[in-house]
């Protein structure tokens, strides 16, 4: 079975093609991307309305370059995946719409994904990928949950941030040091640089007993500390404070993840998400593992951050499973929020 899936619901356009044969982890043919962040840069955030019309502009030739480089024609697509929710409703409705137009002229079914479960199941395209059960540690710019994954649609959620995720923590920061947007990859550069215990960052909830998250008290405290090396900091200072952050973030995330493990039992853990491609977490949670006999797995860089490999592929395992069924009904809708214990 060939799915053709398509990723819009925030500032990147995606297209891929998986094909699955029997219950063999489905193969990724080919996948494009275009990121708008250049785009949004100026603007210090994505601004949604010049999201839409981006993706209306990219999606169909990404889908062309996906099917040319597949080898794959238009007819041998058997369902067209789309992001659903949760997003930008514009940016999803561009993505949701072509995808449906798209199925309706092919005669085909289409399959709407929850976004979270596009990442949740990216590390099975990874040269190790997991085996069920395991626990994920989700990490993006709008989520930061931990889940424990029994199979295919079934998923518990352990905890989550109840106020900025992960990857906002981390943008949010970085904009503060003028680093930019997004700005979790410069910072983490940055903090390669920089003494990680230079400033003392408070690490919410690290001792709260449970699995909830909380990181909007960091920015504020970042912007203090900030403040204090006053108008011209140097370089070393920026960069030290870079460090800092990035740790304070990183600690309470491992610490997390292994507390979800000991409290299920399981000894896998698998991260995705945009903050899964930050390198001072996979070392640490690497360093972590293998003192405490437990694995992780990650997705490959490429397939931390958005992309429409991740969506085709969870199209393809839902199906596979028995847990989704492709509809010819082309009557789409979208759910810009969408909690990922509320799939069905
Ligand atoms: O999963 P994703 O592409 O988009 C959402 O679904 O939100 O995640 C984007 C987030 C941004 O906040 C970005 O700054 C962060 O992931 N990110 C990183 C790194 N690469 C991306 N954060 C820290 N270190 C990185 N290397
Ligand atoms: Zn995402």
């Amino acid at each position: 079975m060939n799915v053709l899936g398509i990723e819009s619901s925030c500032d990147e356009t995606g297209v891929a093609l998986v094909s699955s044969t029997g219950s063999g982890v489905p193969r990724l043919r080919a996948h494009a991307l275009h990121s708008q962040v250049q785009m949004h840069e100026a603007f210090g955030g994505v601004v949604p309305e010049l999201a839409s019309r981006d993706h209306i502009r990219r999606v169909l030739p990404l889908a062309r370059e996906v099917l040319a480089q597949a080898g794959c024609s238009l007819q041998q697509v058997d369902v067209v995946a789309f992001t659903r929710g949760p997003g930008l409703a514009g940016a999803l409705l561009v993505g949701a719409g072509v995808a449906c137009g798209l199925a309706a002229a092919l005669d085909v079914p289409t399959l709407g994904v929850h976004h979270l479960e596009g990442h949740l199941l990216s590390p099975f395209l990874s040269v190790d990928p997991p085996e069920f059960p395991f626990v994920a540690l989700l990490v993006s710019g709008g989520h930061t949950q931990l889940m424990r994954v029994e199979a295919v649609g079934r998923y518990e959620l352990l905890g989550e941030s109840i106020d900025d995720a992960a990857g906002e923590a981390f943008d949010k920061s970085a904009k503060l040091l003028g680093l930019g947007y997004p700005g979790g990859p410069a910072l983490s550069r940055l903090a390669e640089q920089g003494r990680a215990d230079a400033f003392a960052l408070p690490r919410p909830l690290l001792h709260s007993g449970n699995l909830d998250f909380s990181f909007a008290g960091l920015k504020t405290a970042v912007l203090t500390q900030h403040r204090r090396l006053g108008p011209q900091p140097t370089p070393q200072q920026v960069a030290d404070l870079a460090a800092s952050t990035q740790a304070a973030i990183v600690e309470v995330l491992v610490k997390k993840s292994l507390n979800a493990l000991k409290t299920t039992g399981l000894k896998r853990l698998v991260v995705s998400g945009g903050v899964g491609a930050n390198a001072e977490l996979r070392r640490q949670l690497d360093a972590a593992a293998k003192k405490r006999g437990l694995r992780v797995h990650y997705p490959e860089l490429e397939l931390c951050t958005d992309n429409g490999a991740m969506i085709a592929l969870a199209a393809a395992m839902r199906l596979q499973a028995g847990a989704a069924q492709a509809s010819k009904d082309y009557a789409f809708d979208v759910r810009p929020r969408w909690p990922l214990a509320e799939i069905t």
